[in-house]
């Protein structure tokens, strides 16, 4: 009998919570016809109710040449796909990152993608936007202990070998300089271990000295013109090879090269096939440059972006750990480039006009 009562309540419960979760689900919604009730609108619904998915896309900064590729290929690749993204770039204020971050969650974005400037701090970004039921694509640069749904990048470790290896290749022996990027971001760490994988041996063996190493804050071409000019002065000008960990950087280190006669005489190596660096490149200055296919990297992440946003499992078999989680992530190639194969890399591929590249030298 006990039984049959507390079977009773049992389906009574159900059915009052069936009844209360059926009202939360719908809206009612008046036409000048009937009265017809349609599911509220969530992400999922989006795409019955026909209207646009909404991601939206928080940057670090857009002062450098890379960023602004980014933006606009993103953009173009999300509306390719029918959905559209709302923009925000911090300018390397964290804070500011963070405020922009929640006033997209605050306006109902369906997903966010996300280039954090300060790998530990964007954490929050990410708690606040799973609090609100949005999932959050770490976008080039990987967010630290956090529960991230997904990181689509570069494998980055592998571009840190890639400029080693064109720089060991030229000096096998000597001493080296090692200019970091910003401490404060994921990749920066990446690019200097891939580099000193390939240093390491040879620094073990005595061939190679690193008589300077040092980050760069930020990422900003004063702070590593002043590293550079201090490297030199330490050393007498005796410095026989440079790897800086972008193009950015590389140019402060030309500067002061070039301030001691010694720019195109000692081989320095940067990453992101910026215009200015190609040209430094095609000049002599430079002697590589890793490329970054950004188009490729946009259209990934505006793929998974918009898949997640409409709620549909990505399987990406490729983990990153975050100091937290195994983050399900992509990661693709880079390509180093030289003198030799410009042409057929960033010119081939439109990245820049061949004009462009060459508008400084006479061929
Ligand atoms: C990116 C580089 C870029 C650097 C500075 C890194 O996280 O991977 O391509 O040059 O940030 O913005």
């Amino acid at each position: 009998m006990g039984q049959i009562l507390n079977k009773g309540r049992l389906f009574l419960l159900v059915l009052v919570l069936l009844l209360i979760a059926s009202a939360c689900e719908k809206e009612i919604v008046r036409t000048d016809k009937a009265e017809r009730t349609i599911p509220l609108k969530t992400t999922e619904n989006k795409v019955f109710a026909n209207e646009k998915i909404k991601i939206g896309f928080s940057m670090d900064t857009l002062l450098e040449e890379r960023w602004i590729k980014d933006r606009d290929l993103f953009k173009e690749a999300v509306e390719a796909l029918g959905a559209e993204v709302e923009i925000m770039a911090a300018n390397g204020d964290d804070a500011l990152q963070i405020s922009q971050a929640e006033t997209m969650i605050s306006q109902g974005i369906d997903l966010l993608i996300l280039v954090p400037h300060n790998a530990e701090s964007t954490a929050t970004i990410v708690h606040k936007a799973h609090l609100a039921g949005i999932k959050v694509i770490a976008y080039d640069r990987l967010v630290k202990n956090a529960d991230i749904d997904l990181y689509v990048s570069f494998d980055n470790e592998q571009v840190g070998e890639m400029q080693a290896r064109a720089i060991t290749k030229l000096v096998p022996k000597g001493n080296y300089v090692y200019i970091g990027g910003a401490s404060t971001d994921n990749n920066a760490h990446l690019f200097k271990k891939g580099a000193f994988n390939v240093l390491q041996p040879l620094i073990d063996k005595g061939d190679i000295t690193i008589v300077y190493d040092q980050w760069t804050k930020d990422w900003q071409p004063v702070n590593a013109l002043a590293n550079m000019k201090a490297a030199l002065k330490a050393n007498d000008n005796k410095i026989d090879a440079v790897i800086a960990a972008n193009d950015a950087t590389a140019g402060g280190v030309i500067q002061a090269l070039m301030e001691q006669g010694l720019a195109g005489k000692v081989p320095v190596a940067g990453q992101d096939a910026e215009l200015a660096a190609a040209q430094r490149i095609v000049e002599g200055t430079q002697s590589m440059t890793v490329y970054k296919p950004i188009k490729a990297l946009t259209e990934k992440a505006a793929q998974l972006a918009v898949a997640l946003a409409q709620g549909e499992n990505v399987d990406e078999n490729q983990k990153v750990n975050n100091g937290k989680i195994e983050v399900p992530s992509v990661l693709l190639s880079p390509i180093a480039v030289d003198q030799v194969n410009i042409d057929d890399t960033i010119i081939a591929d439109g990245f820049h006009s061949r004009q462009d590249v060459y508008q400084k030298v006479k061929e």
